[in-house]
């Protein structure tokens, strides 16, 4: 077992919200993986007011305690799946907070992204993909788009068609890859 860290961040936190169990079933699916430890990491417990720091996160000197919890977090992992939902072709406003929040923490590592909506999320994932690279985190190819029409019951009751579950393996294998050769990446960066 290797000691790689991927958090799959759920961005959604609204009542009755379909990425719980999106985020779940990732959850799910990446206990077949052996090079990674794979944790849920759900927005709804970490509240974040809209950004409250005086200084760019990139100063790296937050001052709230909430930021600092938030930092610990994010600092411990060596990559991301960031689950999200599409609102107006984009991604959610409170994920797109708690990444404006820090910097440093996400610098130098690697994520992939799981969206869901009419189109599959992909407007959000290509938003998202955009709002990553500022922060030098680097997107992996294969990405999850669930269709409300056809991984969801009556929009609702998430049940993914049957090609998820192998794209689901290759988006594990890949954000692995990456993360692990970031991790030199990193060394090298704090030497
Ligand atoms: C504010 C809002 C805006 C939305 N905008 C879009 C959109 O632009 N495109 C789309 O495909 N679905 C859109 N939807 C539908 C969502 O993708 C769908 O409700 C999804 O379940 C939202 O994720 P959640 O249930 O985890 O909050 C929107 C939903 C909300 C609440």
């Amino acid at each position: 077992m290797s000691d790689l860290k991927i958090a799959v961040i759920l961005g959604s936190t609204r009542p009755g919200r379909n990425g719980k169990a999106v985020a779940d079933w990732v959850i799910e699916q990446s206990k077949e993986r052996s090079n990674a430890t794979y944790e849920l990491v759900d927005l709804i417990d970490h509240p974040l007011p809209h950004l409250d720091e005086a200084l760019p996160p990139s100063w790296g000197q937050c001052s709230g305690d909430h930021t600092k919890k938030w930092s610990a977090t994010i600092a411990r992992y060596d990559g991301f799946i960031f689950v999200s939902p599409e609102y107006n072709h984009s991604t959610s406003g409170v994920l797109k907070n708690a990444i404006d929040y820090l910097y440093a923490e996400w610098n130098n590592k690697a994520a992939a992204f799981v969206s869901y909506g009419a189109l599959g999320g992909a407007r959000a994932i290509e938003h998202l993909r955009a709002i990553t690279a500022e922060l030098q985190i680097a997107g992996v190819r294969q990405q999850l788009s669930f269709s409300l029409f056809s991984d969801f019951e009556n929009v609702s009751v998430f049940k993914p068609g049957a090609q998820q579950y192998e794209a689901a393996q290759t988006m594990f294998a890949q954000v692995e890859s990456w993360s692990g050769a970031l991790q030199s990446v990193r060394e090298g960066v704090a030497a």
